[in-house]
């Protein structure tokens, strides 16, 4: 660095200044990066570059940018592992780097608040405490390779309907409690350098624009000392923009850097604002240096098996009539088209060009079930006739939204001769997202189309006949209706999109090379009636049709399992659900409580028959007091070592007394009230396994 960032900053004319603040979209440095700062003096531009599944950057003819694919956050936060989301953060990272990006524009961590979020893959989940650990873990990662991670989308952007534009109102305490507690964890645990404020507005102000969320609650209430981005085109004032302390105005244009300056010269925005955030931006290109110093090559390789060790981490198994591991040798007629055109990922910023993807079938066929070749060339003859080969070469290559094509093109005749001559069937149901829409309660998205229905129908019908099962294989961006289909199946497996080595982690999963260990970071609810947004059309304007300008966060703070819980409504699966092959016991409960915090520890020992992992999730239950609180809320969890049958481990979990807290709007403090406190350990949220308890003898309260 040839520059002193205050010497510099005392010789820089406005125009050098704000020009440091407002960007570049459409990067020159690095094709195809979402953007890069300017040239100014002696100071080079950064570029930056989407997201959260793998380093996204895009060339043109021949020349295209391959990076590896990982698995969709969502399926990163089913691992409820931090170290193998931290293994992809700084895989992403060096491939960041080794691309000459110097800020990753990752992770994304709004909260899933209804279950259709069109980007709700690229979030982790419905909870703040997975989401915060698992943004955090992510964040620490990226940054270990000298990149910058970038938070996003600060906040209350859990639609993308009418996203730019949308005002979301919600009250304090939610807004506390679960939409800010997310950022929160992730600011504390992972000091991630950057973070980006969102399109929407926030109880009327927009995020980037407000001074309450960015100066008050992210810089001096916790302290976030890093740099403020704006989503790309965020907002409609720059000069409220730098004043609320955002730094760097994405992607920017030369008639901004014309507002800024006249704002600064005719005394609308003095100066020490703007030098703040040029501040903010050298700081940022200061810490990112090293990356740009010390590019080295990729051990590609290597990234596909991290890719590989998150992916199969991260399958949900929802049901398991015995059929599953499978036997070497095993005879598997596989149904449905994603077995050629399997989803490695959504759509949008959340999408990227690895240089290959493992589809499901390739996964089976390498592996040591014997396909039956037959049928699956139906397939891939169907799905070449109805897509054309173009658009199946550039599948992994370009954002293609697939449209839906009927899955059920095998005869009955022909399903009863599969049903003969294999031992199990195999059918693959897919469902993309994307940014920029949402997904839709309708057949064909949260529900089965008819045909999906029926190809369910006729293959159990014909297998059940001859004594076979048939396992569902739900390759899907975010959850779908199954009550009304489950019983029909033997087997289900949420393998949400995995990356490039989607059909590796299905073949080992099915074999049991490695036993489902991933829970559900979402409820999937019995219906679309069921979920707590779908009361009104304020609640969640994308579904009836009117698109008002606004949504109302009605549920408050009972998201997720937090309403389900609290108002006695069944899900189809709850969060925190996932099966395993193996069975776990939980034993021996010892709850010690200090001044300022709970040990909870206990054992747990694997009592089944295969090696696994097991995640142990401790959830508090208040004592009813003057403070709304839901039934119960996740304050901890952690998933054990592989433990070999017969083997146990002890795990201890330690809860700050200040995490028990509930946020009083009245007060504007945070308060624990005193009471029993049940900690209630589980395997998900409502198959609890041990129960203790512990006594706060008098009111706590913490200052936001
Ligand atoms: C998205 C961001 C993304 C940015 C740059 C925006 O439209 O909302 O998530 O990082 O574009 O690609």
């Amino acid at each position: 660095m040839v520059w002193k960032i205050d010497d510099l900053i005392a010789v820089l004319s406005v125009e050098d200044k704000v020009k440091l603040v407002v960007g570049v979209g459409r990067a020159k440095e690095v094709p195809g990066a979402a953007g890069e700062t300017r040239s100014v003096r002696d100071v080079k531009p950064i570029s930056l570059t989407d997201g959260p599944s793998g380093v996204r950057i895009e060339g043109s003819g021949d020349l295209w940018y391959y990076a590896t694919a990982f698995p969709a956050p969502i399926m990163l936060a089913s691992t409820w592992n931090p170290e193998v989301v931290e293994e992809v953060g700084k895989a992403m990272g060096e491939e960041a780097k080794y691309y000459n990006i110097s800020v990753l524009l990752a992770p994304g961590l709004n909260i899933h608040r209804h279950p259709l979020c069109g980007r709700n893959f690229e979030y982790f989940s419905e909870d703040p405490l997975l989401s915060g650990v698992m943004a955090a873990a992510f964040v620490r990662g990226v940054q270990s390779t000298g990149v910058a991670a970038t938070l996003k989308h600060f906040v209350a952007n859990e639609q993308e309907v009418n996203r730019r534009i949308v005002d979301t109102i919600v009250s304090e305490k939610a807004l506390r409690e679960i939409y800010l507690k997310a950022f929160e964890i992730a600011i504390k645990e992972g000091d991630p350098w950057a973070i980006m404020c969102s399109y929407n507005k926030l109880n009327g102000v927009y995020t980037c624009q407000s001074e309450w969320l960015l100066t008050q609650v992210l810089r001096n209430e916790w302290g976030f000392k890093g740099l403020v981005m704006t989503d790309w085109d965020a907002g409609d004032n720059p000069v409220e923009q730098i004043k609320a302390s955002t730094d760097l105005i994405m992607p920017g244009n030369d008639d901004i850097v014309k507002w800024v300056i006249e704002a600064v010269n005719r005394g609308a925005l003095p100066i020490h604002y703007l030098d703040r955030a040029v501040k903010k931006v050298l700081e940022l290109i200061e810490r990112t240096a090293t990356a740009r110093e010390s590019r080295r090559e990729i051990d590609w390789k290597k990234h596909s098996e991290v890719a590989y060790r998150a992916a199969v981490e991260g399958v949900v198994l929802l049901k398991n009539n015995g059929i599953l591991p499978l036997k070497p040798g095993t005879r598997v007629a596989v149904f449905g088209t994603g077995q050629v055109e399997t989803l490695k990922s959504g759509m949008g910023s959340g999408h990227n060009h690895p240089r290959y993807v493992v589809t499901i079938l390739e996964g089976l066929k390498k592996s040591e079930v014997i396909v039956d070749e037959e049928l699956s060339s139906k397939y891939e003859n169907y799905v070449l006739s109805k897509r054309g080969k173009d658009k199946l070469d550039k599948l992994y290559r370009d954002e293609i939204l697939l449209e839906h094509i009927p899955q059920d093109i095998v005869s009955e005749e022909d399903v009863a001769k599969y049903a003969e001559r294999n031992d199990v069937a195999l059918i693959v149901i897919t469902r993309i997202s994307g940014e920029g829409w949402d997904r839709k309660s309708v057949k064909g998205d949260f529900y089965l189309t008819d045909d999906e229905q029926k190809l369910i129908d006729i293959v159990s019908k014909y297998f059940h006949s001859k004594e076979k099962k048939v396992i569902v294989i739900l390759n899907i961006a975010g959850p779908v209706e199954i009550v009304s289909w489950r019983d029909k199946v033997d087997a289900i497996l949420v393998i949400w999109l995995p990356g490039q080595e989607a059909g590796k982690v299905v073949a080992d999963i099915l074999l049991g090379k490695v036993s489902p260990s991933g829970k559900l970071p979402i409820t999937f609810p019995k219906d679309w009636k069921d979920v707590p947004v779908a009361k009104s059309s304020e609640c969640y304007p994308g579904i009836p049709q009117d698109n008002p300008r606004f949504v109302v966060y009605c549920e408050d703070i009972y998201v997720g399992y937090r309403y389900y819980d609290t108002f006695g409504i069944e899900p189809a699966y709850e969060f925190g659900y996932g099966l395993s092959y193996t069975k776990f016991e939980y034993r021996d409960i010892k709850v010690e409580k200090t001044g300022t915090s709970v040990k909870v520890s206990l054992d747990v020992i694997n009592v089944g028959a295969y090696p696994g992992k097991e995640v142990v999730q401790i959830y508090i239950k208040a004592p009813k007091g003057r403070i709304p609180k839901p039934f119960q809320e996740l304050k901890g969890f952690k998933k054990t070592k592989l433990l070999k049958p017969g083997e146990k481990e002890r795990i201890e979990i330690t809860i700050p007394i200040r995490e028990l807290a509930s946020y009083d709007p009245d007060r504007k403090l945070w308060v624990v009230e005193p009471g029993e406190y049940q900690v209630r350990v589980g395997t998900s949220s409502r198959d609890i396994r041990l129960i203790a308890s512990f006594t706060i003898s008098e009111e706590h309260v913490f200052a936001p």
